[in-house]
């Protein structure tokens, strides 16, 4: 550790079983070693077999035809059904018992679905995002398929295949795990109502099937003849354990309405500045959306990347300040890396050459985040909550995952230092990269202990983005 200044922190800490476990939920306290060494980090960046990942059609001899017609929902288009109410998993996974309104629109795009109404591919992304509807054909979500991600193994992008095919070392973000861009998604999502920040749509991770996703001919091949099967031979097919098309895991975001492209309104109000209290209202804004970005060491913050709706208010005169400015920050799938960016690729927040980044932090924004940041154990939880929702992946590893909340617990300890020294968000990412890991014990683990010690390490002594 020859780069590096270290400085012990006493804070609880909980250690992660693996899922491959015989008790996979279970969290247990303890000071074991966390040996950063252990794992070559090309070793983390091979691509899984992803046929090892994907779920197969299964066959089960022991169902009898009557069972199956009962958990068989009816429908012409068999293909497009979304395959619930056919397995208990499945029933179970697209609801959210602490999310109602969230469970509500997922069904409602499933029935939408069920009734023909299918998820339309967003053309302009570099990857198979579509917008999801409801059964009266409005847009109600975003839905980002793991396997359709930019790099995944069934993008749709000619662009990203060629990239990956002529080159291959450019390929990808050597900080991120490839294809869990979905669970980045939902992690912001779940950064973001921890904090009370309420920038991000509410998003989750949810299985949907559709006949306009991708899937590969031979996929849809086995589909039609099952299908065929199943219409022919009932008996036979009513072994299959499914008919049509395999559901996709992906991340589901809420559609909101009313929103552009940052860029569009950033340009007008150049010209055309906001009135005092929306500008303050902006400001808040804006500074939520630092903060999201920081902790999670967002690597794609363009413009393009997050939206603003404005309302310049009624029809009173042209002083009315009765108006709205809101943000939200959509794609949020590059972000939790397991180390900070290399510097000669630092994925800088674009925000930062914007005006409101140089105005100190407001004392609202302190007030918000800073007694939650400054709170271990909250911190604590935000990565147990995070260990539950990133250890569904089937590629999930226990040691990627500490490397993702050591990154994430520097990010906030910068963040909880710039926010007490009243810095602004120029000032804050110019701080230099910090990651706070679990110190080296000198003995057996101990389970059960309250507290554990951390270490602090600077990435890197000089800061990132010295060009602010
Ligand atoms: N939650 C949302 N609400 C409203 N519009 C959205 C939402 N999410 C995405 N969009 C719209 O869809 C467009 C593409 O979305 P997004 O950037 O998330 O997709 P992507 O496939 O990851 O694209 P890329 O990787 O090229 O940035 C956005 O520019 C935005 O206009
Ligand atoms: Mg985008």
């Amino acid at each position: 550790m020859s780069d590096s200044e270290q400085r012990q922190l006493h804070v609880p800490y909980r250690e992660y079983h693996s899922q491959n476990s015989t008790n996979p939920a279970t969290l247990v306290e303890t000071d074991a070693l966390v040996d950063l060494s252990v794992t070559p980090v090309e070793n983390l960046l091979q691509p899984r077999d992803e046929a090892d990942l994907l779920p197969d059609v299964e066959f089960i001899p022991a169902l009898s035809a009557e069972q199956s017609i009962t958990i068989d929902s009816p429908g012409t288009d068999r293909e497009s059904q979304p395959l619930l109410g056919r397995l208990e998993l499945d029933v179970t996974f697209n609801r959210f018992p602490d999310d109602p309104q969230f469970s509500e629109l997922v069904w409602q795009a499933e029935c939408a679905i069920d009734s023909g109404i299918f998820p339309e591919r967003i053309y302009q992304g570099s990857s198979g995002s579509y917008f999801v509807k409801n059964p009266a054909g409005k847009i109600i979500g975003v839905f980002k398929p793991k396997d359709e991600e930019p790099y995944g193994r069934l993008n749709p992008k000619w662009t990203k295949w060629m990239h990956k095919l002529c080159c291959p070392c450019c390929f990808g973000r050597s900080c991120l795990i490839p294809n869990q861009g979905y669970l980045s998604e939902a992690g912001a999502s779940l950064v973001d109502r921890k904090l009370g920040l309420g920038v991000v749509p509410n998003t989750r991770v949810v299985k949907l099937v559709s006949v306009t996703f991708n899937y590969p001919r031979f996929d849809r091949q086995k589909a039609r003849m099952k299908q065929v099967i199943m219409d022919q031979f009932p008996t036979v097919g009513s072994h299959f354990n499914r008919i049509g098309l395999r559901p996709k895991v992906g991340s589901f975001q809420v559609f909101v309405d009313g929103y552009k492209d940052a860029d569009y309104w950033l340009r007008r109000w150049e010209s055309e500045p906001l009135l005092p209290k929306l500008g303050r209202q902006f400001q808040l804004q804006f500074e939520r959306l630092v903060i999201l970005d920081y902790i999670i060491r967002n690597t794609d913050r363009g413009n393009d990347n997050w939206l603003i709706k404005y309302e310049p208010g009624g029809s009173k005169g042209a002083n009315n300040e009765d108006g709205e400015v809101k943000i939200a920050a959509i794609d949020n799938g590059l972000a939790f890396p397991f180390k900070h960016p290399d510097s000669w690729r630092a994925y800088p927040y674009h925000w930062a050459w914007l005006s409101q980044a140089k105005q100190p932090f407001s004392e609202a924004t302190r007030e918000l985040v800073l007694p939650q940041l400054s709170d271990q154990n909250f911190v604590q939880d935000l990565c147990d909550d995070l260990y539950q929702l990133f250890k569904q992946d089937r590629g999930f590893d226990r040691h990627n995952f500490d490397r993702q909340m050591s990154v994430m617990r520097g990010q906030i300890l910068n963040l909880q230092q710039a926010l007490k020294d009243q810095k602004s968000p120029v000032q804050l990412v110019q701080m230099p990269a910090v990651i706070v890991e679990k110190a080296k014990g000198n003995g057996a683990p101990r389970l059960f202990s309250f507290s554990d010690t951390f270490t602090q390490r600077f990435q890197n002594k000089s800061p990132f983005f010295s060009w602010c």
